[in-house]
């Protein structure tokens, strides 16, 4: 769980304070490996967080007939770029407020050969028209309980009827009370997976 203020800031900075150090991580799951770029100043720097590997793992896939998913939050992209693997006709849309996340990820979709079908996007980019099958995230918890219900209300209602979202949330970082809080907000939300201390949690709209 690696979802903690550093010294030097936040992981969803707009611009992260830190200097730059790159390296280079690698997601290994049962159907891809892939090498990704990460770096400091952007969240899960030092490898994979296991959050993120456990919502790859023991979450739903996407539909084969995706057209349209959201990684919210996308960081330097293991979660979109593990949908645009599993979804091959879906154009994943990877949001995040941290610039140096958004330009890892677009490098990391590229050398992936996914240019074009990921499309990576500050929030207020995204066009208000667009609306998706599924939206996978680790969320930004960090942000604090006002700012994450908002930011959740925003994009959860982008959801097509029957489409639905995964969430993986560790339970010291409030995994239950959020998932209270989606159900009295109106969603479904059911709880997919337990496991290392994280819940997946499937939300469907209201
Ligand atoms: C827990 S991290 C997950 C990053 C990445 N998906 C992963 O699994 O490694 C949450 C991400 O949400 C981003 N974030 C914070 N506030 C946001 C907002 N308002 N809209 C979109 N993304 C945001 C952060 O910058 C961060 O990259």
């Amino acid at each position: 769980m690696e979802d903690r203020p550093g010294p030097a800031g936040h992981y969803f900075d707009r611009v992260p304070a830190v200097a730059s150090r790159r390296r280079t991580v690698t997601l290994t799951l049962p159907d891809l490996t892939m090498e990704l770029q990460a770096d400091r100043g952007v969240f899960a720097a030092d490898g994979i967080d296991p959050g993120t590997k456990l919502l790859l793992l023991d979450g739903s896939r996407p539909s084969h007939h995706a057209r349209t998913l959201l990684d919210l939050g996308c960081g330097y992209g293991a979660i979109a770029l593990a949908l645009a693997t599993r979804a091959p006709e879906a154009t994943v849309w990877a949001v995040d407020v941290n610039e140096r996340a958004l330009g890892l990820c677009a490098e990391n979709a590229a050398s992936h050969g996914f240019d074009g079908r990921v499309r990576i996007a500050a929030p207020d980019d995204v066009p208000p028209d667009v609306t998706f099958d599924g939206i996978w995230s680790n969320p930004p918890i960090r942000i604090g309980k006002p700012a994450l219900h908002a930011l959740l209300t925003g994009w959860l209602d982008r959801l097509v009827p029957g489409g639905h979202a995964e969430l993986v949330v560790h339970k010291h970082l409030g995994a239950d009370s959020l998932a209270r809080w989606l159900d009295a907000a109106g969603w479904s939300v059911e709880r997919t997976g337990s496991r290392m201390g994280y819940r997946i949690l499937q939300v469907t709209g209201r």
